[in-house]
């Protein structure tokens, strides 16, 4: 970033899931506290951080409550919602709640602005009168909107699945646009730096991009850094935001066999 700073960071790491190479959650919670100290170098003053974690029900919620414990170490940051997104998709038993939730704490450092959002819901709940200037008036006359705010429980973002055209084959975490989109556009302002340390599909980068933000991103996984290259590659190029059914490497696949390509074979071997 050569000495910028971001003013907004939203990372979504790995959930220390079996899947992915559970490790003690004293570990797995020393390593947050790595890349949050990173987060706290590169973020301006007034700035804002989201990040995406998963409670495993099954393992006495870990690692989100030990995750919340650690965030109030830094005393730069300060928690200021705690939101819910619903699943169309969920996994359980018939003898559990259906899990369909995912997890995004928000904090704040400095005094960063906001700005208010509204959904495609209607309102349709009336009558929470309220005084102003003498004359009563219902919750309707003095709404901003006709539509409601997403509040911190968001229900009105579908999952990405392969018939929508932002769908990434092989990336197996990729949050829909929408709700980065939300973010983004909430916690900063055209031109603002956003950051992302754990990118993936790049949802993030295409998010930042058709909203003119900077974006400063990274990924361990050379296939995920190659694909979400290919993706803002394509967006420029084409206006997709990613392949549908299709997939980053189809160009390579049809030419084939002949040709070594060591990212292919790596993207392969991992399908
Ligand atoms: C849950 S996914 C992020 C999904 C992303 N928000 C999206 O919409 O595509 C987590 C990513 O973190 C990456 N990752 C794991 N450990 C990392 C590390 N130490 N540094 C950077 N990235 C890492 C994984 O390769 C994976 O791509």
């Amino acid at each position: 970033m050569d000495g910028q700073k971001a003013q907004l960071a939203i990372h979504d790491p790995p959930y220390n899931l079996v899947a992915f190479g559970t490790r003690s959650v004293a570990d797995f919670i020393a390593w947050c506290e790595k890349w949050i100290e990173t987060t706290n170098a590169s973020l301006a003053d007034d700035a804002s951080l989201y990040v995406w974690l998963g409670a495993d029900q099954n393992e006495g919620f870990q690692p989100l409550p030990d995750f919340m414990l650690m965030m109030r170490r830094f005393k730069d940051f300060a928690s200021r919602s705690f939101i819910t997104m619903r699943n169309q998709r969920g996994y359980g038993t018939q003898k559990n709640w259906m899990a369909v939730r995912q997890e995004c704490l928000s904090y704040v450092k400095g005094n960063p602005d906001f700005t208010v959002q509204y959904t495609d819901i209607p309102k349709i709940l009336r009558g929470y009168y309220k005084d102003i200037n003498g004359k009563k008036t219902e919750n309707m006359e003095r709404s901003k909107s006709k539509n409601i705010r997403p509040g911190n429980v968001w229900v009105d973002v579908q999952q990405v699945f392969y018939r929508m055209e932002q769908n990434v084959n092989g990336c197996y975490a990729q949050k829909p646009l929408k709700c980065i989109e939300r973010l983004i556009i909430a916690s900063s302002k055209e031109g603002d730096a956003v950051i992302d340390f754990f990118a993936h599909s790049g949802t993030t980068l295409i998010a930042a991009e058709r909203l003119k933000r900077q974006c400063f991103i990274c990924d361990t996984d050379p296939i995920y850094c190659e694909i979400m290259i290919r993706r803002l590659e394509r967006l420029r190029a084409f206006g997709k935001t990613g392949w549908q059914n299709g997939n980053a490497f189809e160009q390579e696949l049809h030419e084939v066999e002949e040709t070594e390509h060591p990212v292919l074979d790596l993207w392969q071997w991992k399908n």
